[in-house]
C-alpha cells in the first residue's frame, strides 16, 4: 500500500492519500483546495490513477479539492447519504464499503461535529475527520453539530476499535501526526468524562472562535469548492499559499494559534 499524509498550514488540515497495486488505483480522503497539484504529482510518481475522493463531512474551515480532483480526474466522490453537498457521485451509508484491490475502506457514520460525518475506517487505521481528534474532539456548536451524539460515536464506535488502531484525524494544532485508539483512551482528556451529559457540559464550556476561512468554505463547500449554484461568491479571495494572509485572518478572530473547527 502507498501511503501519503498531507498538512494544509492554513487550515491546519490533513489529507491522505492511500494507493495499491495491481490495479494502480488509489483513494484520497479529505483534499484540501490548493493543493491538487501535490496529489496528482504523487499519483503520477506512483503511476497511480485516482478512483475515489471521499470527504469526511463538510469542512467549515477549507476548502473542498473533491470538485476540481472530479474534474481532473473523473474520480467517484463519497461523501455520507446524509451530506447536502451538490454533485457527491456516491452518498454512503454507515457501514458501506469503499473497495479496490485489496483495500477496504468501512464507512462509519460518526454523527455530533456535524450530522453528516463519517469517519472512515481500513484494517489497521481509521480517519476520524473531526471526530475524535488527538488530544481533542471536534467541535459541536454548529452544521448541526450535537454533543451526545459525537458521544455516542466516540464511546460506542470509535473506542471499541482495537487499541492498536492508528487514528488519523482531519486536523491537528500541535504538529502530531497520527495516534492510537489506545492512546486516545488512555489520554484524551475530552474522554474523560463520566457520561454523555459530562460531555455535553464540557462541550457546551468551551466557547470557541469562529474556524478562519469559514465565512469563504461555507458558501463554496456545498457546491464542492466550486463558484457554481445558488450560493454567494465569497467577500474574500483567499490565498492558501500565502501565509501572511493566513496569520491576518487568524488574527481577525482572535485566535493566534490558528484553531479551527476541529477542537
Ligand atoms: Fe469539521
Amino acid at each position: 500500500m502507498i501511503f501519503t499524509q498531507y498538512f494544509d498550514q492554513a487550515s491546519s488540515s490533513y489529507s491522505y492519500l492511500i494507493g495499491s497495486r495491481p490495479t494502480g488505483m488509489a483513494a484520497i480522503i479529505d483534499p484540501v483546495q490548493g493543493h491538487e497539484n501535490d496529489y496528482l504529482n504523487c499519483l503520477s510518481q506512483h503511476d497511480l490513477k485516482l478512483a475515489f475522493a471521499l470527504d469526511t463531512h463538510t469542512h467549515t474551515d477549507h476548502v473542498t479539492a473533491m470538485g476540481a480532483l472530479r474534474d481532473r480526474t473523473a474520480c467517484i466522490t463519497v461523501m455520507s447519504e446524509y451530506s447536502k453537498a451538490h454533485g457527491v457521485s456516491r452518498r454512503v451509508k454507515d457501514k458501506e464499503i469503499i473497495e479496490f484491490d485489496d483495500i477496504k475502506i468501512i464507512a462509519l457514520y460518526t454523527p455530533g461535529h456535524t450530522n453528516e460525518s463519517l469517519s472512515y475506517l481500513m484494517t489497521d487505521r481509521v480517519f476520524t475527520g473531526d471526530t475524535l481528534l488527538i488530544g481533542g474532539t471536534g467541535r459541536t456548536d454548529f452544521q448541526y453539530g450535537n454533543s451526545y451524539a459525537q458521544y455516542d460515536s466516540l464511546f460506542n464506535k470509535l473506542l471499541t476499535l482495537p487499541d492498536e488502531t492508528l487514528v488519523y484525524p482531519a486536523h491537528d494544532y500541535h504538529g502530531n501526526t497520527v495516534s492510537t485508539i489506545g492512546a486516545e483512551r488512555a489520554n484524551n482528556p475530552r474522554l474523560k468524562v463520566a457520561d454523555a451529559e459530562q460531555y455535553a457540559a464540557l462541550m457546551a464550556s468551551l466557547n470557541l472562535p469562529n474556524p478562519i476561512l469559514a465565512d469563504v468554505a461555507l458558501p463554496l463547500n456545498p457546491s464542492y469548492g466550486q463558484r457554481t449554484g445558488n450560493y454567494p461568491v465569497p467577500k474574500q479571495n483567499f490565498d492558501y499559499q500565502n501565509q501572511a494572509s493566513a496569520t491576518t485572518h487568524s488574527k481577525h478572530h482572535g485566535d493566534s494559534e490558528q484553531k479551527g473547527e476541529g477542537q
